[in-house]
């Protein structure tokens, strides 16, 4: 880990206090009443906790136990019964809200849906008997990888229904990533599509799943059910593969949700981190489902006439917890949207606004700057008046894609709410409540109320004001993930061990370098491992040099991440070659494409250089640091007498 630096932050005097009108019809409506609950949340977390679960969630049975904190490991709610899928649907339909629209769905190719509760529950009862017919059963696993539509949602909550945990594999991943996945999990069926829209062609999910499952790939798989969007040939292969619209006919609308364990595992959603293969994090029912619930209500503010748009796909935890459970257990209208803006139109996100009447929209620092790019003619052809609040996930949002925000998208009369959190934290960490909150452009301001963020150094005492650090978590929360499936340890090692557990306090540490200013605002730097955030989409470094070394020309390659003006950072790549083959553009060409096959196309390096040795020290660790310089085009300065052989350096600079 190298130690963070806060050389790169422009100090930001910019406040933006939430507009008067905004703050009066807010849930928290003021920076006195934020400060009140934060403190009641500090004094007493768990009272905090317990009368919030009370008050918003609906239960079978009652929990003995709010936390059980057996470090790093918790428990929330324990003893208690709830279904998520029923506090997100069942309970809306005894009052008006039954016939509300709940998932308004737009297809790239203009095609479109609207479900109400009614009509959500409906087929999400009808799928969770689906799903049953097919012999799953409370703890299996079923693995959903589908485009951006409906189903996908309704395939979450009807394995929620019956106690089967999900687990959603993006859609852009390949059948490599897809299969390391199904064996991990040990995945029983397999949900998704012949195919998706994205930036106008169809992806082939289907033809993917075929090639994961081929050869015995994944020996727990059973079924495939595959819901008929685009239409193209697929193959089904008999008993084990089945289309969904086929086997909705042939079962009851009646499927009661099962009353499960606070602790039963809801899901497990893949991600990167700094060593080996994607982790499996888990998350479990009531704490994920409080949690969700309640930073939905404060942060994005909804109100019943709302709108309420997040563009992340599901495939990513911010589709988890805020485009489906977040929303739908508040009884909000959530948006779902196929497609991606493309050159063919780049304007389909205003669309979306304008034609829905979108309130609330949330979305990522990278596409903020690929619309900067395109030009604000674009989203100011389009009427956004609609639009009240504002908000960003997924890396730091630089202040000057804040002011453009804030500026054509917002009108210059919506709060931004900047997010942070991540897979791990199951939902929003620190974020302004945009009633109560004044924000600075860059900073994601204060923790959320119960949320015990602190910047600490490597022994785990707190900084100073404006010093960088570490970000941690001082307190267990109820969202927090549970473990890696299957792998405690590695749990343990990967968040809870970096700063050391001090008097048996253990620490949760992110993977974000941050400082926290003299108004206690955070401003998260980005991770300091060796994790890279591409377009908002996090890699490992690791898993992209595996994928590498695993074609036979590779010898060695390490990977880091450079600075891109758009997406945030871009893959490169150093490479040595195995004796035989030499350096060419086509052999460059052949390892990205290589990439995207054993990962996805997200993975792919945007840049591969050729060298005769990778920069290593004595102790034979390639040097990162030297590689990232290097790799961003900044001349190497400071310490490189550890370097094994400095003529190394010569021929990676050239190549560059
Ligand atoms: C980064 C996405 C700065 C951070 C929800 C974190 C952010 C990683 C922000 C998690 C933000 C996310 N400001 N950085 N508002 N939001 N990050 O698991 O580095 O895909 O550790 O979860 O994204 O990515 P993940």
């Amino acid at each position: 880990m190298t130690q963070p630096t806060i050389e790169s932050i422009l100090q930001e005097k910019r406040l933006f206090h939430p507009p008067a009108e905004f703050s009066q019809a807010a849930q928290i409506r003021s920076l006195e009443e934020y400060q009140n609950l934060y403190d009641q949340a500090k004094a007493n977390p768990e009272q905090f906790w317990a009368e919030l679960a009370e008050q918003e969630l609906h239960w079978f049975q009652k929990w003995d136990t709010v936390l059980d904190w057996q470090p790093p490991f918790a428990q929330w709610f324990v003893g208690g019964k709830l279904n998520i899928s029923y506090n997100c649907l069942d309970r809306h339909l005894t009052t008006w809200r039954k016939n509300k629209a709940a998932l308004i769905w737009e297809g790239e190719p203009g095609d479109s849906r609207t479900l109400t509760y009614a009509q959500l529950h409906r087929e999400v009862c009808q799928f969770a008997n689906a799903l049953k017919q097919l012999g799953v059963k409370t703890g299996d696993r079923v693995a959903i990888y589908m485009p951006m539509i409906p189903e996908a949602a309704i395939a979450m909550l009807a394995c929620a229904r019956i106690g089967a945990a999900h687990t959603v594999v993006f859609g852009g991943f390949s059948a490599e990533a897809l299969k390391d996945r199904l064996v991990d999990a040990e995945v029983k069926v397999v949900v998704t599509a012949d195919g998706g829209w994205r930036k106008d062609v169809v992806v082939p999910l289907k033809a993917q799943v075929d090639k994961a499952l081929a050869n015995g790939g994944a020996p727990n798989v059973r079924h495939v059910l595959v819901v008929r969007r685009t239409a193209q040939e697929v193959e089904m292969e008999q008993d084990r593969d089945r289309w969904w619209h086929e086997l909705q006919q042939e079962v009851s609308v009646d499927c009661p949700a099962e009353p499960m364990d606070s602790e039963a595992m809801l899901f497990i959603l893949y991600t990167s981190g700094t060593t080996g293969k994607p982790k499996g994090v888990v998350h479990t029912t009531g704490g994920y489902n409080l949690f969700t619930h309640i930073t939905t209500k404060w942060i994005f503010d909804l109100k019943d006439t709302d709108v309420y748009w997040c563009t992340a796909d599901v495939g990513w935890i911010t589709g988890h917890s805020y485009i489906v459970y977040g929303p739908l257990s508040n009884g909000a209208t959530t948006v779902m949207y196929e497609g991606a803006p493309r050159p063919s139109n780049p304007g389909c996100f205003w669309d979306v606004i304008e034609k829905y009447g979108v309130n609330v929209f949330y979305t990522a620092p990278t596409a903020i700057r690929a619309f900067i790019k395109m030009g604000e003619e674009i989203p100011k052809a389009r009427n956004l008046s609609s639009l009240r609040l504002l908000g960003t996930v997924g890396e730091p949002i630089n202040p000057e894609a804040w002011m453009w925000y804030h500026r054509v998208i917002g009108g210059e009369r919506c709060p931004i709410v900047d997010t942070w959190w991540q897979t791990e934290t199951g939902g929003i960490m620190i974020s302004a409540l945009p009633g109560a909150i004044p924000t600075k452009p860059g900073s994601a301001t204060l923790p959320f109320p119960g949320i015990m963020a602190q910047v600490v150094d490597l022994e785990g005492s707190p900084v100073a004001a404006n010093a960088g650090g570490y970000l941690s978590i001082q307190h267990p929360w109820p969202g927090m993930m549970r473990t890696v499936y299957g792998d405690p340890e590695r749990f343990r090692k990967s968040y809870w061990e970096h700063i050391p557990p001090r008097d048996g306090r253990y620490v949760y540490f992110a993977g974000d370098g941050a400082r926290c200013d003299q108004d206690g605002y955070f401003w998260v730097m980005g991770r300091i491992d060796d994790v890279i955030n591409v377009a908002g989409h996090r890699l490992g470094t690791m898993e992209i040099e595996s994928a590498l070394v695993s074609h036979p020309a590779v010898a060695e390659a390490a990977v880091v991440g450079k600075p891109d003006e758009v997406k945030g950072q871009e893959v490169v790549a150093f490479v040595t070659l195995e004796g035989t083959h030499s350096a060419s553009e086509d052999l460059k060409k052949e390892l990205k494409q290589h990439v995207g096959q054993e990962i996805g196309a997200i993975a792919r390096p945007g840049e591969i250089r050729f060298a005769d040795a990778l920069p290593k020290t004595r102790s034979g660790k390639i040097m990162r640091r030297l590689l990232r310089t290097l790799a961003s085009g900044e001349a190497v300065s400071g310490d490189t007498s550890t370097l094994e052989d400095l003529g190394v350096l010569e021929t990676l600079r050239k190549e560059g």
